[in-house]
């Protein structure tokens, strides 16, 4: 077995008061309130009284799990009821709450949307990917939530894989180096301050080396939506989406040897967890054939063991229940691998008497469950939340404000890839007349992608922000001067052209594409501008690189803006020359569908970017 370098185990996360209070309170539990604070529902199944009732540990918004209204107020209304009921139960154990903030506080309407990790890896900043970091925190906080389920320190292997854009890039150090900053930015001054917030390292481990193919998670003949798949709203579209491949990859299992797990796949959580990590969220993958969930090995043994790992591990959506066909067999073989805390959405009255029931068997043992309480009871003390009054310390007009977005836009900047440029195409002149073609450079949902308001995002003004179209009309000289055509369907020649395509919004395993290749209904806009056009530039909206050989060679010039987000003002900035091009490539970009994961022949790698400053 292959040892990772030997690294001091992570510090213990509190002092000696800080442990003696936690064993103190530890002793005062019943088994019900340990396994209460095990347990993670989602808002909507939460019924009243059930947080003081259970002593539940905490509560997730999963992807577009937002309160209606979707606004700041409403979320902190929502957050800190369920937080002020927890005080209600026998010991008062403070509840955290978790959101996925993975690029902003994107499910909150309003709140400042980021680029996706894909786009902050070419902009290779960690100071900047620090500041994203705190001004996420604040944003979160502001709505009662202490706890965010990221950075996914995920390293695409195969990009036919849906979460490709949730990888900073395809390079280990890349990937550690910009998720410790993002852990740096959450953490603010310090974890035990009132603005600090939990970060979630994910998912734990290798969940981008699976093997296309290998996804069970959709059973192809049932084909029935589970409850889960339903939330996701892509029911209609469902077949369709099987058909180009959804969930053929994402959760699957990755055959890669331990050497190689090692060497790409483990230092990133090695660097979170010396950069203080205090929670990780386990993988639905399998390795090697046995699911992620349920791996005692890399859990308890080279998480928690090898690394040092002092926090607790968390669960992902229903992951316990692709460990083992029978429920109380997947409860009682995750919690022994070394789950601590279970997201059970929906009957976390089950999974509790189900626990429960183990326990009293001898199935699961009381050192177990006291291991759990007390690194879960840790983290919370750690991050002072047995002293917070649950008042957040950040006032909601925060969310989504000026600065806040200005930041948003610098990244933006930073994150754009120029791959072609000929004949002086860009940068485009603000004071010249411009032709702006495709629906998608006027759709701020196009431009932030999943993870936007709802778990697969969507399309048009899905939160307020800029569009790319928006963007460039404020920079023009004149804006009259920016024509706009979304079809690209014009009456005469233009002498310069912006061409915006993008790829539909989605997430997780319903983005798993077998073809990444242009639409016939992109390539017909593109030759349609083409025609009319003397200077062609097209912009790429997209969460992993799309197959452009064939029709590169009539662009003049290509750049790559990945997913981003909200402040689409960001890209006229750099395309008018006010800001140089300074992204770079982080991903290999492949040349065909034939030649996607490792391509020995790929139309780009990394360094193959043009940088202008
Ligand atoms: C999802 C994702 C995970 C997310 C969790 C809560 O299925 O796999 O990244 O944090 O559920 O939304």
């Amino acid at each position: 077995m292959t040892q990772t370098p030997p690294i001091a185990p992570q510090r213990p996360l509190l002092d000696p008061d800080g442990q003696q209070f936690v064993e103190q309170l530890l002793a005062r539990m019943t088994l019900d309130e340990k396994i209460g604070q095990m347990t993670q529902p989602e808002k909507n199944s939460v019924k009243p009284g059930d947080v003081a009732r259970l002593a539940l540990g905490s509560v997730l918004s999963g992807g577009g799990g937002n309160p209606d209204p979707n606004t700041p107020e409403h979320w902190r209304e929502m957050v800190l009821g369920f937080r002020r009921e927890a005080r209600q139960s026998r010991l008062g154990i403070p509840l955290i709450y978790g959101v996925d903030a993975v690029h902003g506080h994107n499910n909150l309407h309003g709140a400042t949307i980021f680029p996706h990790n894909i786009g902050l890896g070419a902009a290779r900043n960690p100071d900047l990917v620090r500041r994203i970091g705190r001004a996420t925190a604040r944003e979160v906080v502001a709505t009662g939530v202490r706890w965010d389920f990221a950075p996914a320190v995920s390293i695409p292997q195969d990009i036919r894989w849906g979460r490709s854009y949730e990888g900073y890039s395809q390079n280990t150090e890349v990937v550690a180096e910009l998720a410790c900053a993002y852990i740096e930015g959450l953490r603010g001054e310090a974890w035990h301050s009132r603005v600090s917030v939990l970060p979630s390292v994910k998912h734990f481990v290798a969940d981008a080396a699976t093997t296309w193919g290998s996804s069970t998670r959709v059973d192809r003949q049932q084909l029935e939506l589970d409850r889960t798949l339903a939330i996701s709203q892509v029911g209609e579209q469902f077949m369709q989406l099987l058909d180009l491949g959804a969930w053929q990859s994402d959760q699957g299992n990755s055959e890669i040897d331990e050497a190689t797990l090692r060497r790409v796949h483990l230092p990133p959580y090695q660097a979170a967890i010396e950069a203080g990590a205090m929670n990780v969220m386990a993988s639905y993958s399998s390795w090697q054939g046995l699911k992620m969930h349920g791996h005692r090995y890399l859990l308890t043994e080279v998480l928690k063991g090898e690394l040092g790992f002092q926090g607790f591990v968390v669960s992902d959506w229903e992951g316990i229940q692709q460990v083992h066909p029978d429920f109380r067999e997947s409860v009682v073989r995750s919690v022994n691998a070394g789950i601590d805390m279970v997201m059970v959405p929906f009957d976390y009255e089950g999974f509790i008497s189900t626990l429960r029931e183990a326990v009293e068997a001898g199935d699961v043992s009381a050192e177990r469950i006291d291991d759990a309480a007390r690194r879960i009871l840790s983290v919370k003390y750690a991050l002072g939340l047995f002293e917070d009054d649950d008042e957040p310390a950040v006032p909601l007009d925060e969310v989504g404000c000026a600065e806040h977005r200005e930041l948003a836009r610098e990244a933006v900047r930073q994150t754009l890839v120029l791959l072609k440029n000929e004949g002086g195409a860009l940068p485009l002149d603000p004071g010249a007349e411009l032709l702006v073609a495709g629906a998608a450079a006027d759709d701020v949902g196009a431009q932030c992608g999943g993870w936007t308001i709802s778990w697969m995002g969507g399309h048009g003004d899905v939160t307020p922000g800029t569009s790319l179209l928006a963007g460039l009309r404020a920079a023009a000289s004149d804006p009259a001067q920016v024509h706009y055509a979304p079809d690209g369907r014009v009456d005469r020649r233009y002498r310069s052209a912006l061409v915006v395509i993008a790829e539909e919004p989605y997430a997780e395993g319903m983005g798993d594409r077998s073809s990444l290749a242009l639409t016939e209904e992109q390539r017909a806009l593109l030759t349609r501008v083409r025609a009319q056009a003397e200077q062609m530039t097209v912009l790429l909206l997209s969460g992993r690189p799309n197959i452009v050989s064939e029709e590169l060679p009539s662009w003049d010039a290509f750049v790559a803006a990945w997913l981003p987000g909200s402040e689409g003002q960001g890209v006229a900035d750099v395309l008018f020359g006010q800001f140089p091009f300074s992204g770079r490539l982080e991903y290999t970009w492949p040349r065909s569908n034939d030649d996607l994961v490792a391509p020995a022949d790929p139309l780009f790698r990394p360094g193959d970017e043009l940088t202008t400053g």
